[in-house]
């Protein structure tokens, strides 16, 4: 399997990747269908949502300073870097992710796509103020203040500049992630559950347009019966063996 997977990508002409959360749980940031309870017991459904920000800001802020806090202080794990490696290598073109955790940057992936936002960015709920906090070095005051975060333009509320349940995708990257999609001849879809749709649609795309789709996950997806090579394998140890063999083949 992880020969066939080898063979596929070292020949792909134009080879994507599309990762979800799962690539990130050997860094230690939790999934989201592997996480009830981590929180307060709450489900990811009944914060990340406009109608939990409207009616209780302060515990949504409160989840995700708590998210923030946590993935401030993950590092890539190899199957980003080996990512990054493809990327150098030429074999693959761009990532596209589901994660809004940062990791792939941190890795080194320099086309990258995220489909549902970034944690690190606040954006405001009235004006068009944007914030990186990473960037503008304010994340710890940031985390410690206890009161709810507001616009320094306007005055409104901030709220993180994430993708929530209901809410439409980026409309440049999504139109860039079907594009990427429709042209390319291979996809390596790791640890998403692909279930949530618009993005879901991606691996389909290119499988429909004839590419090749290579998964790796522990577990069956909504991916797998699409899937021309399922590696059921954790993301770190599969990319491990994956470049071994690419670098034999080459
Ligand atoms: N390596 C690879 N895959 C793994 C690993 C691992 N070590 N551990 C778990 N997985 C797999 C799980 O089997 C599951 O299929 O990762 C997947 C994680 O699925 P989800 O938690 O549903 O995450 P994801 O698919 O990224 O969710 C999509 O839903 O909640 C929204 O916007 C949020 O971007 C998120 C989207
Ligand atoms: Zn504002």
């Amino acid at each position: 399997m992880i020969e066939e997977a080898a063979k596929l990508l070292a020949r792909s002409r134009f080879a994507i990747a599309f990762t979800g959360a799962g690539i990130s749980a050997e860094s230690g940031v939790p999934t989201f269908r592997g996480f009830n309870g981590l929180w307060k017991r709450y489900r990811p459904e009944e914060l990340a949502t406009p109608e939990a920000f409207r009616r209780d800001p302060y515990l949504v802020w409160s989840f995700y300073k708590w998210r923030m806090d946590l993935i401030r202080k993950a590092r890539p794990n190899r199957a980003h870097y080996a990512l990054a490696e493809l990327e150098k290598m030429d074999i693959l073109k761009a990532v596209i992710t589901q994660n809004v955790d940062d990791l792939h940057r941190g890795a080194g992936t320099r086309n990258l796509i995220e489909l549902h936002g970034n944690i690190f960015r606040v954006r405001c709920t009235s004006c068009d103020y944007r914030e990186n906090l990473k960037e503008s070095g304010r994340m710890g005051e940031f985390l410690q203040d206890k009161e709810l975060p507001k616009c320094p333009k306007c005055g409104s509320l901030l709220r993180p500049d994430v993708v929530w349940f209901g809410e439409p995708l980026p409309r440049k990257e999504l139109e860039e992630a079907f594009k990427l999609a429709e042209r390319a001849d291979l996809i390596l879809v790791i640890g998403t559950s692909g279930v949530v749709y618009p993005a879901a649609y991606i691996p389909q795309i290119v499988k429909e347009t004839g590419g090749k789709v290579i998964e790796i996950n522990p577990e069956e997806s909504g991916i797998t019966p699409i899937a021309d090579v399922f590696l059921r394998c954790p993301a770190g140890e599969a990319m491990e063996k994956l470049m071994d063999r690419i670098g034999r083949l080459l």
